[in-house]
């Protein structure tokens, strides 16, 4: 795959949105750092982020939005989110809140978490691309897993050359880090990530910030979960993949594109099953395989 770098304008924008709604990832300036965006209702269109990134596990990405107005539809903001959202939107503050039930959000967006982060950026050429898309737009930094976050659209074709298609160039971004994240989910305030926006100085957070990591940061089923399956137990609902087959199906091609889209969708409904346990057939550990692998192994503990 060829990357094309254009410079940020209202046609290299109608360029990006095409590739957007096609399903494809491209990367495009946010304040903090370049963003790697794909439509977060399109699950296939997420997972090749995780492609592109090559990142061995799925973590909650960002989802970002053109104002509270659209937050608001995706997820529950109380009165604490709602002022902080009102205070510091748009910009570099990621709100964590419970998601809402048929926000039409790929399962994948938010690793099969109840919640989500939300942030309405500031950078014209996201506010932009949100508008062209008129889709909520899933953007974790737009680097290789392990490397440092982009601020340049140099920095992005260095980590990412030949793997996304197009690179918007919007010069240097202002801010540098990624965006402060703040979770209000039930109970206080919690600083999940400390960013740009120092709530550490005070009013906003009171005195309830806590520790990081506070937040479950990833999704379990309730039920034991079996890895490496080659067939079912009685009691088992069986995940299949490919030739492997089951109640359900990865991806019956055996695409681990496709398989990490579905991936938890899937354990949620067998979850949901009326089977006491969860089998998963054997997906191979390598590309997108590796990430599944390492979902489906915190899942089973
Ligand atoms: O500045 C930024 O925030 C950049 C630009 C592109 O907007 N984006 C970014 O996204 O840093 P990302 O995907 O690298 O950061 C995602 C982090 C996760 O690692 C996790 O810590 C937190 O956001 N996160 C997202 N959703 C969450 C959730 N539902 N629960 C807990 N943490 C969540
Ligand atoms: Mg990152």
């Amino acid at each position: 795959m060829k990357t094309r770098v254009l410079a940020y304008n209202n046609e290299s924008i109608l360029e990006a949105a095409r590739l957007i709604l096609a399903g494809e990832p491209v990367a495009v300036p946010t304040e903090t750092v370049y963003g790697l965006a794909a439509d977060a209702t399109n699950a296939e269109g997420v997972t090749r982020i995780y492609e592109a990134k090559g990142r061995p596990s799925f973590n909650p990405l960002i989802v970002h939005v053109p104002d509270l107005e659209s937050a608001e539809r995706i997820g529950e903001f109380g009165e604490e989110a709602r002022a902080l959202a009102g205070r510091y939107w748009p910009g570099p503050l990621t709100l964590v809140v419970p998601l809402r039930e048929n926000s039409g959000i790929a399962s994948i967006v938010t690793a099969g978490l109840p919640t989500i982060g939300l942030r309405v950026p500031a950078h014209p050429a996201m506010q932009a691309l949100l508008g062209a898309t008129n889709r909520p737009l899933a953007a974790p930094s737009a680097n290789a897993s392990g490397s440092i976050s982009p601020t340049r659209a140099s920095h992005v074709l260095k980590s990412l050359a030949g793997r996304i298609p197009l690179i918007i160039d919007g010069g240097a971004t202002e801010r540098g880090i990624e965006s402060t994240i703040v979770a209000s989910t039930d109970g206080p305030l919690r600083l999940l990530r400390p960013g740009p926006i120092e709530l550490v100085a005070r009013w906003d957070l009171r005195e309830t910030i806590e520790a990081p990591g506070q937040l479950a940061s990833h999704y379990s089923p309730s039920k034991p979960l079996r890895l490496g399956a080659e067939r079912s137990e009685n009691d088992e609902f069986m995940i299949g993949f490919g030739a492997i087959e089951g109640d359900s199906n990865l991806s019956f091609s055996g695409s681990l594109v496709e398989a990490a889209s579905r991936l938890f969708d899937l354990l949620h409904d067998a979850d949901e099953s009326t089977k006491a346990r969860i089998a998963v057939a054997p997906v191979p550990e390598e590309g997108l395989g590796i990430a599944i692998n390492d979902r489906l192994r915190r899942a089973a503990v």
